[in-house]
């Protein structure tokens, strides 16, 4: 298993240095003069064109990385999107019909629940498309048409590289999808395949430049009881992500809000010395929710939060209500949660490893939950 993990301490770790490669992988193949190709879906845009709404399903760190893709199909493919978890889809009497395009999302591609969720849609008439990181598992085998994401192996419970290349497979879906509608314009296209190529260089600048930090905080950090993470918009279901890796691999308690939810409710329990995790929205690209998320930094430290943020290099607004500042490059709109989460997957394995935890077997936990 040493020579497995090719000199790293943890298949984990392993996997969070190997995210550069797969989301550089993931794209590799699929773009040809500045426009998305997916030869996979050669033979489909009848079906494209014919579909009113996306529905997205999967479980755990793949309904996250579906969360965020609803962002992008929405706005490159103009199609209402979805996203549910499968065992909560399995058992409702949903409404399905053949202009639904069921899209799961599985690293695995063997998760019982997201499998009997495939099954059950396409017995009800709706088409179906598999997200999927294991070539000819059973869920891609099960559905109508596949775009495999090509992060490699991952071993780890805790889901990383895959789950980058889960949300780059879905930006390359949309752009494909928005331009066999129609409705997603050559320039705005070409803008963002640009960005999409590159984000894996943005990804390793963090590893390099922040993966030192980050780990030392978590290291600081190695007695807490509870960490809060705040995110809006695509920073959402990145705040979801980095709760539910802490909480998988070192037990703390952990929960990720919806910044602009904290009024209704959680901002309740902010005392004083209490994390906070606050992902900050571009200032250039996102200057609105930028402001937004700033002021609700000021409200949870003027409660006491200790606040750790997640800010694009260049934000100074931050600097006056950060204990804590963690950079990533600039990056266009969309594109931040792919280089946000990075610093979340570090800091969550640097604190189950202060604690002295197996990062790659966490209690209780399988790779892939093959029953229902
Ligand atoms: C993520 O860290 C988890 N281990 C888990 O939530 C996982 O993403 C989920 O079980 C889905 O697995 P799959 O992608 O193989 O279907």
């Amino acid at each position: 298993a040493a020579a497995e993990k090719g000199g790293w301490s943890s298949f984990m770790a392993k996997e969070v240095s190997e995210e550069p490669d797969a989301v550089a992988n993931t794209v590799r193949g699929r773009i040809h003069d500045g426009a998305v190709v997916i030869p996979e879906l050669d033979g489909l845009d009848d079906l494209f064109r014919g579909i009113h709404r996306i529905l997205v399903i999967a479980c755990g760190t793949a309904a996250y990385a579906g969360q965020v893709g609803k962002y992008a199909l929405e706005q490159w493919a103009r199609v209402p999107v979805d996203v549910e978890l499968a065992h909560e889809f399995r058992y409702r009497d949903p409404v399905l019909d053949s202009g639904t395009l069921v899209v799961s999302i599985s690293q695995s591609g063997e998760t019982m629940d997201t499998l009997m969720a495939v099954k059950y849609a396409r017995e009800r008439g709706a088409k179906t498309l598999s997200i999927c990181n294991t070539q000819g598992a059973t869920i891609p085998r099960e559905s109508d048409a596949i775009v495999y994401t090509h992060a490699g192996p991952e071993v780890a419970v805790a889901s990383t590289k895959a789950f980058v290349a889960q949300i780059t497979a879905l930006y390359l879906l949309a752009l494909h999808v928005g331009r066999v509608r129609g409705v997603l314009s050559e320039g705005d296209s070409a803008q963002a395949v640009a960005e999409l190529e590159g984000v894996a260089d943005k990804i390793a600048w963090i590893l390099t430049h922040e993966q030192e930090r980050t780990t030392q905080l978590a290291r600081w950090m190695a007695d807490t009881r509870s960490v809060l993470f705040l995110g809006r918009h695509v920073g959402f279901p990145i705040a979801l992500e980095g709760a539910l890796k802490l909480k998988e691999i070192s037990y703390i308690h952990a929960e990720g809000f919806a910044a602009g939810e904290l009024k209704h409710g959680p901002i309740a329990l902010i005392e004083p010395g209490q994390p906070v995790f606050v992902i900050v929205p571009s200032p250039v690209f996102s200057p609105l929710l930028h402001d937004k998320v700033v002021s609700n930094i000021q409200e949870i430290r003027a409660r006491g939060a200790r606040v750790i943020v997640i800010a694009e290099e260049g934000d100074a607004a931050v600097l006056p209500f950060a204990d804590e500042v963690l950079r990533i490059p600039l990056a266009g709109p969309l594109f931040e949660p792919l280089l946000a989460v990075v610093p979340l997957h570090i800091f969550a394995m640097g604190l189950a490893e202060a604690k002295g935890l197996d990062v790659d077997q966490p209690r209780n936990l399988a790779k892939s939950v093959t029953v229902e």
